[in-house]
């Protein structure tokens, strides 16, 4: 598919996580306002979506699950944190999605990649979860003060696992550049933090995203899929991730017959 370019930031873009909207952050508009990370980012990058180099595979995602058994003991290491929030159903399906995002961008360092996208929301369990939908999902999100401790508690997840199952200092160090403002800050500052964001984003296009994450919001499926066409599907940075959530979209908007319920 073809989706139209568009400059790197979109001054004044409305962002939402699954369904709530607030306003355009100004310094989205600006990378080096960020940081001169992300500004490096941007320059590296100018065209967005990025265009994908590698092979971009749009089928189903069950037909292509995160098979890497070298994370199977990171994933017993974090089987607590995963029970928090949908993160057993949430991690799996992005870890896939992130996995398939490094095949068609294979300059990316996909072992920070994937360790990184496994790793990035096991801190939910570890901050107050009545605040989880009351704050994290509720206003102006982004500037809540739940999702920035549960990026930090994320960051303490990563440091106490990791090094234990082998991975270096500066290693863990990157995963947690990458978990600190995977939410909250408003642009990328890597292409591999670029690709962490846009597998969070993808697994919402899967059935199984729809279903989970519609009823976190008391959202019927025809109302959530709308949202994802208008509001997720413009924070995809990669070319890629279009193409995935639009043949996802295309595939449960018609098997849950959303032009029809609704
Ligand atoms: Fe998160
Ligand atoms: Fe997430």
């Amino acid at each position: 598919m073809t989706t139209p370019k568009t400059p790197v930031a979109d001054p004044g873009t409305a962002s939402q996580d699954s369904g709530h909207i607030v306003s355009g952050d100004p310094a989205a508009a600006n990378p080096a306002a960020v940081s001169p990370a992300a500004a490096r980012f941007a320059a590296a990058y100018p065209v967005r979506p990025v265009p994908a180099p590698g092979p971009v595979d749009t089928a189903p995602i069950a037909t292509t699950p995160a098979a890497l058994q070298e994370l199977d003991g990171l994933w017993k290491a974090v089987a607590h944190e995963t029970r928090t929030r949908g993160n057993d159903i949430h991690l799996p399906i992005s870890l896939a999605f992130a996995e398939r995002l490094c095949r068609a961008y294979p300059e990316a360092d996909a072992g920070l990649v994937r360790v990184a996208t496994l790793l990035h929301d096991t801190g939910w369990a570890h901050v107050d979860e009545s605040r989880i939908i009351s704050e994290g999902f509720a206003g102006d999100w982004r500037k809540a003060a739940i999702r920035f401790e549960h990026e930090k508690q994320g960051c303490d997840v990563a440091r106490r696992v990791l090094p234990g199952l082998g991975y270096s200092e500066e290693f863990i160090e990157r995963v947690c550049e990458i978990i600190d403002g995977h939410d909250t800050r408003p642009v990328a500052q890597s292409l591999e933090d670029a690709l962490m964001r846009d597998a969070d984003r993808l697994w919402r296009f899967d059935q199984a995203g729809i279903a989970l994450a519609s009823s976190w919001f008391k959202m019927d499926p025809a109302t959530y899929t709308d949202r994802l066409t208008a509001e997720i599907v413009p924070e995809l940075i990669t070319q890629a991730a279009h193409d995935m959530a639009a043949a996802d979209l295309n595939r449960s908007t018609a098997l849950l017959k959303t032009a029809v319920i609704r």
